[in-house]
């Protein structure tokens, strides 16, 4: 499901169950620690999903542990994106030479908890929402937002280590499927090069909201 919103370069895996068969590399073990039930069920599957994305760009299996502010460490010369919910576990993957970064995010396609929205959203995005739910008011537009927010923070992160709170980028979904995504925050001086900048597609299916953000040039 989440490769109709990828590009060519962009391989996946996905899971709506915790896979039986699944496993993890000694370092991944050590990094997840003595936890057990659904947050063990939930890592482990993501990796076996991962793992597949990395095999569809022509990589063997490979330890994925978390790194620096929980992003998975992925093997040089890869960048990919991990995320998981109720029912749905699903990673991606792609050569650096072809997307310098991407994030994705699944959530259950319901409307957002009282107040959150308010929470996590800037005023010129509550207005769009808000446009957007009365146009179209088969899609939770709230819920949307958010897991554009979240995919923009996974594939902001790994690139320039700057924590990103919910006022730190504008997001802009359209009916069509896509967004586009301003980060406001300012970055080191060393990281200026880093692109404020991404463009994303959103799909609605089977009770989940899939949303995935790329540098521009990609979608
Ligand atoms: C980190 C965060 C984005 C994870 O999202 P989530 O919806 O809670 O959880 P998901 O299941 O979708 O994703 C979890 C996976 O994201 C990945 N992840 C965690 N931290 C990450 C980071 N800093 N950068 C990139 N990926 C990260 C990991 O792979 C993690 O799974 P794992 O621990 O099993 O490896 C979220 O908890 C968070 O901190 N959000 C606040 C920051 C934000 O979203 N700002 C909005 C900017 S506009």
């Amino acid at each position: 499901m989440i490769d109709e919103i990828l590009p060519a370069a962009v391989t996946s895996g996905e899971s709506f169950w915790d896979a039986a068969d699944a496993w993890l590399f000694p370092e991944e073990e050590t990094a997840l620690g003595e936890v057990g039930g659904a947050r063990r069920r939930e890592y482990t599957t993501v990796r076996h999903c991962a793992r597949r994305a990395l095999g569809g760009l022509g990589f063997a299996p490979a330890p994925l542990p978390p790194g620096a502010g929980g992003a998975p460490r992925w093997p040089d010369g890869v960048v990919g994106s991990m995320t998981h919910c109720a029912g749905y576990r699903a990673a991606v993957a792609a050569r650096r030479s072809d997307v310098r970064t991407l994030g994705i995010d699944a959530e259950p396609h319901a409307p957002l908890p009282e107040g959150v929205l308010e929470f996590i959203a800037l005023p010129e995005e509550l207005a769009r929402v808000g446009r957007l739910a009365r146009r179209f008011p088969e899609v939770h537009w709230d819920r949307l937002l958010f897991c554009a927010k979240e995919a923009v923070y996974k594939a902001w992160f790994p690139a320039t280590h700057v924590w990103l709170g919910f006022d730190g980028a504008v997001i802009s979904p359209e009916s069509d499927g896509t967004f586009h995504a301003r980060v406001l925050a300012s970055v080191p001086a060393q990281q200026s090069s880093a692109e404020r900048e991404f463009a994303g597609r959103w799909l609605v299916r089977d009770g989940l909201v899939l949303a995935c953000a790329l540098s521009p040039g990609h979608v």
